[in-house]
């Protein structure tokens, strides 16, 4: 056995770069486990950070541990870029939804009441109102609806920071125990604690208890276009098929996404870009002018109640697993409860409901 650091963590995404930045930040020596650090979900995610407009109705429990790390998101961010003097393209601009038909907006105008019962910051947008918002918006959609705490980041910039000093070890692991690894050459990593943060498919190693995870495909696009043409995050509803559109610097925009139940194939799939495109460009024609830079795929790690699980998994194991639409929200909160409970054995309040022991587990 080689003896390593305080903490493995298994897996460097976007979770498990936030968990390794800030044990180390609090002074514990950490090594992360992955063969290709960032190359799933976080490689395909636009970043929104969107606890309201990624409300679905009934998940009222996720949707407060969604915005308890949307407060923390400042700072996180901060302390990032201070640490590193690396800019991540923090956005904090809110995000518009334009609906397409009456249909559409009439859904939305649920959504605002759903919105307002639970005090979140929502509000109507004339037809007008949207057009003078996003100006380049499809002439003639019927309305729309203003998220102004629904923020972006560059997941890929951010990842980036997180791991800038890390210590990486690129294999695979096989298995975990109490203060073991196993990697897929054979040698065995000690330390005092495993953390397991590898996503998808953190279910195909063994030693993780049952969660219930399942892979769910998400596809995205990467455009140019000559001149920046959003100043906020933009959602559509498309007869009813959700599409978004994430500006960037230097007029990057993301398109996104598809959410197909696929097992573990990968492989980028040409209608779900042609699908992609023509609910898009039926919101913002200009898309269809646009460079098209990339076609990424990844697998969002869901559960069966949609929330993650985050705790500890017996003696030397920690979790933090089944981040599904909001792994890069829940980086910060995520981080800070990993931190707390291994340096000090104590559970964050706000995410004692996501344990192990209060996980949905499907058989
Ligand atoms: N959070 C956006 C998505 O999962 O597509």
């Amino acid at each position: 056995m080689r003896a390593t650091t305080d903490v493995v963590v298994v897996g460097g995404g976007i979770i498990g770069a936030a968990i390794a930045w800030r044990l180390s930040a609090a002074g514990a020596s950490v090594t992360v486990v992955d063969p290709a650090p960032g190359s799933g979900a976080t490689r395909t995610a636009a970043g929104m950070l969107a606890p309201v407009t990624e409300l679905h109705y009934g998940e009222e429990r996720l949707l407060r541990l969604n915005l308890a790390s949307a407060r923390r998101y400042p700072d996180f961010v901060d302390a990032v870029q201070a640490a590193t003097g690396l800019d991540v393209d923090y956005r904090q601009t809110g995000t518009v939804v334009a609906a397409w038909d009456a249909a559409d907006l009439a859904a939305l105008r649920d959504l605002a009441e759903l919105h307002h019962s639970l005090g979140l910051n929502s509000s109507m947008l004339t037809a007008r109102e949207l057009r003078e918002l996003e100006p380049s918006l499809a002439a003639g959609l019927p309305g729309g609806l203003l998220a102004g705490d629904d923020h972006a980041v560059n997941p890929r910039r951010l990842h980036h920071a997180l791991l800038a000093g890390a210590t990486i070890e690129p294999q695979a692991a096989v298995s975990i125990d109490a203060g073991t690894v196993t990697l897929a050459d054979g040698d065995v990593l000690g330390c005092g604690t495993v953390v397991v943060a590898a996503g998808a498919r953190s279910g195909q190693i063994a030693g993780v208890p049952a969660t219930g995870l399942r892979p769910v495909k998400g596809q995205t696009l990467r455009l140019r276009a000559d001149r920046p043409v959003l100043d906020h995050v933009l959602r559509g509803s498309v007869r009813g098929v959700p599409v978004y559109v994430v500006p960037r610097d230097g007029g990057e925009l993301v398109v996104g996404a598809t959410s197909e139940e696929a097992g573990y194939d990968e492989r980028p799939r040409a209608g779900a870009v042609h699908d992609l495109l023509h609910d898009a460009q039926q919101i913002l024609p200009a898309i269809l002018e646009m460079e098209l830079l990339e076609v990424s795929t990844g697998l969002r790690p869901g559960t069966p109640s949609n929330a993650p699980v985050i705790g500890a998994a017996g003696p030397g194991v920690v979790v933090a697993l089944g981040h599904y639409r909001n792994g890069v929200l829940l980086a910060p909160i995520t981080a800070d409860a990993v931190t707390e409970l291994v340096l000090h054995g104590r559970t964050l309040p706000a995410v004692a409901e996501f344990g192990l022991d209060t996980a949905v587990v499907m058989s």
